[in-house]
C-alpha cells in the first residue's frame, strides 16, 4: 500500500530534519541525577507558560495522568472524572490498578465538559463509609471539542469549594486554546497539575510534561520513578520537544484550518454525519457506503476504525497535497 494520507492520530508523525537536528546536537545528562540540562530547560519553559511554578518530562500521557493522581491523592481517594475521558476510558485503569484510586465517573454534556451539579452530587460525605472524595479530573480537548472556560469554572467550582484539588488532562492543551481563542495558561490557571503532550499536535517522538506546584510535582518525580519512567539522557527526546514549542505551535492552526476544510469537503460529498472541533473530524458514514474505512486504506488513506464514527486528526505531517489524495478517495463514495 503506497501510504498518502494518515489521518488516525497526531501521534502518527514522524519527526522531520530540523527536529532531528535539534535532537542530535542537544546536550544531555542523567536526567534521573537531575543533570539533562535540555530536559531541565524544557520543564522549566513549559512550567512558565503555562504560569506553574514546576514541571516533570515523562514518558507518555498516561504516566502523567497517573503520576498527577497518585501526587494529588493517595490511596483510598476518590477521583471524579468524565466517563470517555481518557484517565478513566483508555489507560487500563491505571488510577484503580497502580494507583487504587476509586473512579466516580460523570456523563459530560454534549459540549464534552461536566455539569457543576453532577460534580457537587459526585462528591461523597465525609463518612467512613465513603472513599474520600480528593481530586476533579478533566480533559480539553475532549475527542477535539474545545470545553469552554465558564464551562470548566461550572465543574470546578463545587469540587473547589469541598477542597478536592483539580487536574486537567491537556493532552491537546494548545488546540484547546486555539479553538477558545485565549492563552493557554488561562486554561492552566483552573487546575492545579496540567498534563501537556508534546507527542500529539506538537510532533515530537515521545514524551509529556506535567506541571503545578513544586511539592506535586517533588511527589509526582517519585511516582514516575515508581512507575519505571525516570529516563537517562532524555534531553535527547526534550530537545524535540523544545524544537516544537519553536516551530510547531506556531503553526497549529493550520491543523485545524485543515480540519474545517475535510469537514467541508465531507459534508459536500454527503456521506454521513461529519462533525469538526479543533484539529479533529468525526464521520459517522451513511451504512449504504460499506466499509468505507478499509475501502480508504486500500488506497493508502488512513482513518480512524468506526466506533460507529470514525475519527480523522489532521497534523503536521498533513500537507495540502496528503488532504487532497484524502479528499478524492472519499470522492468515490458520493455516487455509490
Ligand atoms: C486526552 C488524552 N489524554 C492522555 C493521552 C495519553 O497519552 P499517551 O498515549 O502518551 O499515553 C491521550 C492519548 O491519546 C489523550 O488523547
Amino acid at each position: 500500500m503506497n501510504l498518502r494520507c494518515d489521518l488516525r492520530s497526531d501521534t502518527v508523525t514522524r519527526p522531520c530534519a530540523g527536529m532531528r537536528a535539534a535532537m542530535a546536537s542537544a546536550e544531555v545528562g542523567d536526567d534521573v541525577y537531575g543533570e539533562d540540562p535540555t530536559v531541565t530547560r524544557l520543564e522549566d519553559r513549559l512550567a512558565e507558560m503555562l504560569g506553574k511554578e514546576a514541571g516533570l518530562f515523562l514518558p507518555s500521557g498516561s504516566m502523567s495522568n497517573l503520576c498527577a493522581l497518585m501526587s494529588l491523592g493517595q490511596r483510598g481517594d476518590a477521583v471524579i472524572t468524565g466517563k470517555p475521558y481518557h484517565v478513566n476510558a483508555w489507560e487500563a485503569g491505571s488510577a484503580s490498578v497502580l494507583g487504587a484510586m476509586m473512579l466516580v465517573v460523570l456523563e459530560p454534556g454534549a459540549d464534552a465538559g461536566l455539569a457543576g451539579a453532577d460534580v457537587a452530587a459526585a462528591i461523597f460525605e465525609d463518612d467512613p463509609h465513603f472513599a474520600r472524595s480528593r481530586i476533579l479530573s478533566i480533559e480539553n480537548t475532549v475527542s477535539g471539542q474545545a470545553v469552554s472556560l465558564t464551562r470548566m469554572d461550572e465543574a470546578i467550582a463545587p469540587a473547589r469549594q469541598a477542597g478536592l484539588a483539580v487536574h486537567l488532562d491537556g493532552a491537546r492543551l494548545f488546540n484547546a486554546a486555539l479553538g477558545l481563542g485565549v492563552d493557554a495558561s488561562e486554561l492552566a490557571a483552573r487546575a492545579d497539575t496540567v498534563s501537556v503532550c508534546l507527542s500529539k499536535g506538537l510532533g515530537a517522538p515521545v514524551g509529556t510534561c506535567l506541571v503545578g506546584p513544586r511539592e506535586v510535582l517533588y511527589q509526582a518525580r517519585r511516582a514516575r520513578k515508581l512507575l519505571g519512567g525516570g529516563m537517562r539522557q532524555a534531553g535527547v527526546l526534550a530537545a524535540a520537544a523544545l524544537w516544537a514549542l519553536d516551530h510547531v505551535l506556531p503553526e497549529l492552526h493550520a491543523d485545524h484550518a485543515r480540519a474545517e476544510a475535510l469537514a467541508e469537503g465531507l459534508g459536500k460529498l454527503g456521506l454521513g454525519q461529519v462533525r469538526q472541533a479543533t484539529n479533529m473530524v468525526h464521520l459517522h458514514p451513511d451504512p449504504s457506503l460499506g466499509d468505507v474505512h478499509a475501502l480508504l486504506a486500500a488506497q493508502g488513506v488512513l482513518i480512524g476504525a468506526p466506533h460507529p464514527e470514525s475519527r480523522m486528526v489532521l497534523h503536521r505531517d498533513v500537507d495540502d497535497t496528503a488532504l487532497e489524495a484524502a479528499l478524492s478517495c472519499f470522492d468515490q463514495f458520493s455516487s455509490v
